[in-house]
This record gives structure tokens, sequence and C-alpha cells, in this order.
């Protein structure tokens, strides 16, 4: 009897140490998240939007308590808009930082940089907003929350032929997945559905110089020319194409969606016309409300990204708070099953593929605003 006592004392005595032990070894006191972003470089304004969004949302979870009980912990890396960083900078986070999730990129290459790592991390990466294809192609751990390239090339096809254009001129940075994906949709679309390609010309991110291609598309006298790289060359072009005395409209993707494309441009970019997640014009409740928190927080006005990246922590806190569980598999189960998640940039439904289907907006710049013209649906 008295040995069966001390057996089971023992017994107790054993599984509540053990059950301590698993809950310190097994549980931290924080949910840690990891942010990869251009903070600097060539598409800063990518990445700084991007960033105050995401820290936006993570504030105000934290305000309500966290998730799960669990106060969120954002570590955040600058990729510094340089090819090869990004990939450095989320091995460094995945190996130091016990992080659950990863946020990032913006840039498809830059995502396309770290998807790998973070596929064989078994660690779920979340992209705000990069819309080429092949990014979520790399594995089932790999999601986004925007629309891809092959309806945003069709949206920006549809907006020329309906505009008249029917002979365009295309203009692609080789260099950036994003570029060479939107100009290979577009031209798809526009050249089945009636459309000439009068030139195709190319470019590498960093050039400053782009007569030559400007002059080699000025002598094919198109009615519009696609320029789908980013905002910084893209703003250039549009100066050196007024310059040669080219007065026919640039057609552009999100990757124009910086305030710095018009610091750069000036009149240049007078009744262009891009495609984009999200307008700041639209007037619904929820993005009047999303506005009015972001310039109080920030004082500036938020773009795509901002409100983008918003979305991706709102939507990863909703996929953890039904998994029950921050652990890899579990919650990526719980994000591949995001289904009408109400965000600021509409509702989110991933598919199989872990993409969203989402409208595009037609933003036309006026007077160096971008001005919301219309919304098209997927
Ligand atoms: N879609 C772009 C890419 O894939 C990034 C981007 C998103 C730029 C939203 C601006 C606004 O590289």
């Amino acid at each position: 009897m008295k040995l069966l006592n001390f057996v089971c004392l023992a017994a107790v005595v054993l599984a509540s140490t053990a059950c301590k032990k698993s809950v310190l070894v097994g549980e931290a006191a924080e949910i840690s998240i990891g942010e990869f972003a251009s903070l600097s470089g060539a598409t800063a304004s990518f990445g700084q939007a991007s960033h105050n969004g995401t820290l936006m949302a993570v504030e105000e979870l934290n305000a309500a308590g966290g998730i799960l009980g669990k106060r969120i912990r954002l570590t955040t890396e600058d990729d510094q808009s340089r090819a090869g960083e990004a990939a450095t900078v989320v091995r460094k986070m995945i190996s130091r930082e016990k992080i659950v999730a990863l946020l990032g990129e913006v840039a498809s290459s830059r995502s396309l940089e770290a998807a790998p790592i973070c596929q064989q991390a078994k660690v779920p990466m979340i992209s705000p907003a990069s819309t080429n294809p092949k990014v979520t192609e790399v594995g089932d751990y790999i999601f986004r929350i925007c629309f891809i390239d092959p309806f945003q090339g069709t949206v920006l096809g549809k907006y020329a032929l309906f505009k008249g254009w029917k002979k365009v001129a295309i203009l692609t940075d080789v260099k950036q997945d994003y570029s060479v994906g939107l100009s290979q949709f577009f031209k798809a679309y526009f050249g089945q559905n009636g459309g000439i390609v009068a030139v195709e010309q190319s470019y590498s991110s960093g050039d400053k110089d782009f007569k030559a291609q400007l002059t080699a598309i000025k002598a094919t006298q198109p009615d519009a020319i696609l320029a789908s790289g980013y905002y910084t060359e893209s703003g250039l072009i549009a100066r050196q194409a007024r310059e040669l005395e080219i007065s026919v409209p640039l057609l552009g993707g999100d990757g124009w969606d910086s305030p710095s494309l018009i610091e750069v441009a000036g009149k240049a970019m007078e009744g262009c016309v891009f495609s984009n997640h999200f307008s700041v014009e639209d007037t619904s409740p929820v993005i009047q409300e999303f506005l009015k928190k972001y310039r109080s927080r920030f004082k500036s006005e938020p773009d795509a990204m901002s409100a983008l990246g918003y979305d991706s922590v709102m939507i990863l806190a909703d996929a953890i708070k039904r998994a029950g569980t921050t652990e890899g598999p579990a919650l990526r189960e719980a994000l591949a099953a995001t289904k009408d998640f109400p965000g600021i940039t509409g509702i989110t439904t991933l598919d199989a593929a872990r993409n969203a289907t989402k409208s595009a907006v037609i933003l036309k710049i006026s007077d160096g605003k971008f001005r919301y013209l219309e919304t098209v649906a997927p």
C-alpha cells in the first residue's frame, strides 16, 4: 500500500514537472512574426509603405490583447531593394528569431528569392503585393493576398482596347520578373483580341537613359506605350518620351504606385493611366476609416502597399486564431483555408494555388494626383 502510494505520488510529480517543462519549452510568451521589405534602395517607397501598414495592424492587434492571448513581436529586416539580400535576411530571421511566419516581399523577384527558403523551412510566407504567378508556385507554404499578373495584364489590355489604342509599344524591365510577366500577359490578351504590338523594347533596373528605346518606339507611331516596370524608371521614361516629342499616353501596372513617380516625372505623366489594388478615392467606409487611422499614425498618405501590408497581418492573425496554434503545418492549413476575409483591399479568399482573386482599379494621373477611374472585377 505504502509503496503504491509512493509510486502514485512519484508519477504525479513526474507528470506535473514534465507538463511544466513542455509549457516552458513549447510555448513562447510572444508570437514572433518576421517581415522583409525594401525600406531603402531603388524601391524604398514600396517597403516603407508596406511596413507602415504592417506595423499599424500589429499595433492594433496588440492593443486589443494580441492573438491567442499573446503579444505579437514584429521583426523587420531591410533588404535594401538589392538582389540577394532578401534571401540573406530571410535566412537570418528563420534561424535566429524563431518566427512563425514571414510577411513579404512587395517586389516579385525578391519574393521569388525568399520563397524556396521559407518552403524548405516550412515557415509560411505571405506576400502582400507580389503579383507574378511564379511566386506561389514555389510551394504550398507560399501565399499571397493580392491578384496576379495574368489578370492585371488582361485588365490593361482590355483598357487599351476600350480606349481604341490599337497599336501599343511595350517597354520591359528585364531584371524584374514582375515587369517581364506583366508585359507578357498584356501582350497575350491584347494580341489575341485585335491589338497590335508595335514594338518590344527592354532595359534593366537602374538604367537612366531610355532614349535609344524610345526613339525606336517613336518610329513605329504607337497609340500608347506600356511601361511595365517600377516607378523610378517609368518616371524617367515618361520624361524622356516627352523630350523626344512622344505625346501618346503611357500605360502601367501597380509598380507605378509611388509618390516618387510624379516627383521623377513631373508633368510628363499627366493623362497616363495605371492599374492598382486600391484607391484612396474609394468612398467605402472601410477604406475611409483606414485612411483616417493611417494619416493620423504616419502623417502621410497610404498607398496600395500600405493597405496590402495591413491586410497581410490581419489575414495571418485570422489564420492563427482558427488554427489555435502557430505550429507550421497547422498554420499552413489554416492559411490555405482563408475564405471571405474582409480586408481593406477587398474580400480575400485563397484558391487552391494560394492566390487571391480581387478587383483591380484603374487610376489616371491628373494634376499630379492618382484619380480613380474605374474598378475592374475579375
Ligand atoms: N506587383 C509588384 C510586383 O510583383 C509589386 C507592387 C505591388 C508594386 C503593389 C506596387 C504596388 O513586383
